[in-house]
């Protein structure tokens, strides 16, 4: 997307109603929630884990703010993508279309601790009582 950005803003005017005006009026995120954009790790360093740790890094930042509710998109063809943040917690909450993509909305509730609301997490809870 960034790549494409440069491209995007030289368009001419019947590019940018049919581009830029459909991004603006999609709405990515309810007010109130803290929205991750465009996760992403070099390819030469992914499944390392450093997707996992941004992934919490963004819940712990979020929670810092006092914003209990992450959300973010992505394409439902994005299956790594899709499996990751499921691991994480997130679910998916409704369908939408960007500039004639179609996308994913998933949300992810932070509990007090500042952890996502994985059912991993909530196990590992469980088993220390
Ligand atoms: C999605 C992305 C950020 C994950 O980063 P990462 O550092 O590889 O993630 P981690 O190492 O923490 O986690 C790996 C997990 O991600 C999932 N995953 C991510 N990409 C995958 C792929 N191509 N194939 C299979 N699983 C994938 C798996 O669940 C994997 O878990 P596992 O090791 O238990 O199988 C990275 O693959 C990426 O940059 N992709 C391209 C950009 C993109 O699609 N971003 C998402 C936009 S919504």
């Amino acid at each position: 997307m960034v790549e494409k950005l440069p491209k995007l803003y030289k368009s001419d005017a019947k590019d940018y109603q049919r581009k830029v005006v459909p991004m603006l009026k999609t709405k990515e995120a309810e007010p109130g929630e803290y929205y991750i954009d465009s996760l992403a790790v070099y390819p030469q360093y992914r499944a390392c884990g450093i997707g996992s740790k941004l992934l919490k890094a963004a819940a712990l930042k979020s929670h810092k703010l006092g914003i209990s509710k992450i959300s973010l998109i992505v394409k439902p063809e994005n299956k790594g993508a899709l499996k990751l943040y499921k691991k994480h917690g997130y679910s998916v909450r409704g369908k939408l279309k960007q500039a004639g993509t179609n996308f994913l909305s998933m949300v992810n509730l932070i509990n007090p601790t500042g952890k996502s609301s994985s059912k991993k997490a909530l196990f590992s809870k469980l088993l220390l009582f």
